[in-house]
């Protein structure tokens, strides 16, 4: 049994710790308005755009449904959603025949879901996201991807805050589903251009420029003690999650033993016949279902 215990521990640390299920507030965000925005389909009809209602909790922040035929969006695009121009050429990915268009502004919680430390925002973060048409009362939906096989879409920023003269110039900002920010020139005055789905925002680099005006979309900062603070409890948060999934992980991997020993044992009493088959394919099946369960954790781990 302690052989047992040791066997069980080398796998875990080799085979990685289980998955530690962290979804950011960017994208519970993202699920929840994904449900508000196809509320707003009350009698739906195609290439209409719908405004959703959102609860108070979330004030502030707007969300629009566009639903299209994937087929007329290659052919025709959408020259005007709202800040997006969608061009000719848009490829969804998977293949839907009807497509979801979730537009996301959001306004003043934008420093709040999508934080850049060393950059202020100049105008809010606009979001464009795709979904599957066809349930309309669907919730948890997965994204689907888009690709602008042409030209890009563009994204005409209304409302952006100038940069003091002398300030470095404005960048766009993309974020694909990961929240990662990948940094790009403007297009034009105002304007972006993505190839994909995502967030996008235009920002500046703050160390230059004079403490934020009045009007400024950004919240203000937690103090650097409250931040430590803050750093600690999450530290600690995680590591008993991990703490937790690897005590449940060993007892896994002891009840798992247990099973397999069980089996061995109906083998060595069957002599012939159905109870050795049967013990066989239980045996064989859980190495299985053992492998299939750990694999996408470790290409996760070194994936990261
Ligand atoms: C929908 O919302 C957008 C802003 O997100 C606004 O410009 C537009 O006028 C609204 N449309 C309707 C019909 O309320
Ligand atoms: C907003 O309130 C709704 C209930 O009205 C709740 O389900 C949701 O979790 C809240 N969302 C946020 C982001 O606080
Ligand atoms: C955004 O503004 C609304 C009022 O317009 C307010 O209720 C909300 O708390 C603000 N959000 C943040 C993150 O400051
Ligand atoms: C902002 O600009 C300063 C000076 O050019 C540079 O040192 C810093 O790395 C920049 N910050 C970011 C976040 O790019």
């Amino acid at each position: 049994m302690g052989f047992l215990i040791w066997a069980c521990l080398l796998q875990l640390l080799f085979l990685g710790s289980p998955r530690v299920a962290a979804q950011s507030p960017a994208r519970i965000l993202d699920a929840a308005l994904q449900d508000y925005a196809y509320r707003a389909f009350v009698r739906p009809r195609t290439g209409i755009v719908y405004n959703a209602t959102l609860p108070g909790n979330l004030t502030g922040i707007a969300v629009s449904a566009l639903r299209l035929r994937s087929g007329s969006l290659r052919r025709k695009g959408f020259a005007h959603y709202l800040e997006f121009g969608l061009p000719t050429g848009i490829i969804v990915q998977p293949y839907v025949e009807r497509a979801v268009l979730v537009y996301q502004n959001l306004g003043n919680w934008s420093d709040h879901y999508y934080p850049l430390p060393g950059y202020t925002y100049l105008a809010p973060v606009l979001g464009l996201l795709v979904y599957d048409a066809a349930n309309l009362s669907a919730v948890g939906l997965q994204e689907l991807s888009i690709v602008a096989s042409g030209t890009p879409i563009s994204v005409n920023f209304s409302n952006v805050r100038l940069v003091p003269p002398g300030a470095p110039a404005p960048r766009c900002v993309l974020f694909d589903l990961d929240g990662v920010p990948q940094f790009q020139d403007l297009e034009a005055t105002n304007v972006c251009a993505t190839y994909r789905r995502g967030h996008l925002s235009i920002v500046v680099n703050s160390s230059e420029i004079a403490p934020a005006p009045s009007g400024v979309v950004a919240p203000p900062r937690p103090s650097p003690g409250g931040r430590a603070k803050a750093w600690k409890i999450a530290a600690g948060t995680v590591g008993a999650a991990v703490a937790l999934g690897l005590l449940a992980s060993l007892l896994l991997c002891l009840v798992r033993y247990e099973r397999d020993k069980k089996l061995e044992l109906m083998e060595r009493n069957a002599e012939v016949g159905e109870t050795l088959r049967m013990a066989q394919v239980g045996k064989t099946q859980a190495p299985v279902a053992f492998g299939t369960r750990t694999q996408p954790v470790i290409e996760n781990e070194y994936a990261a």
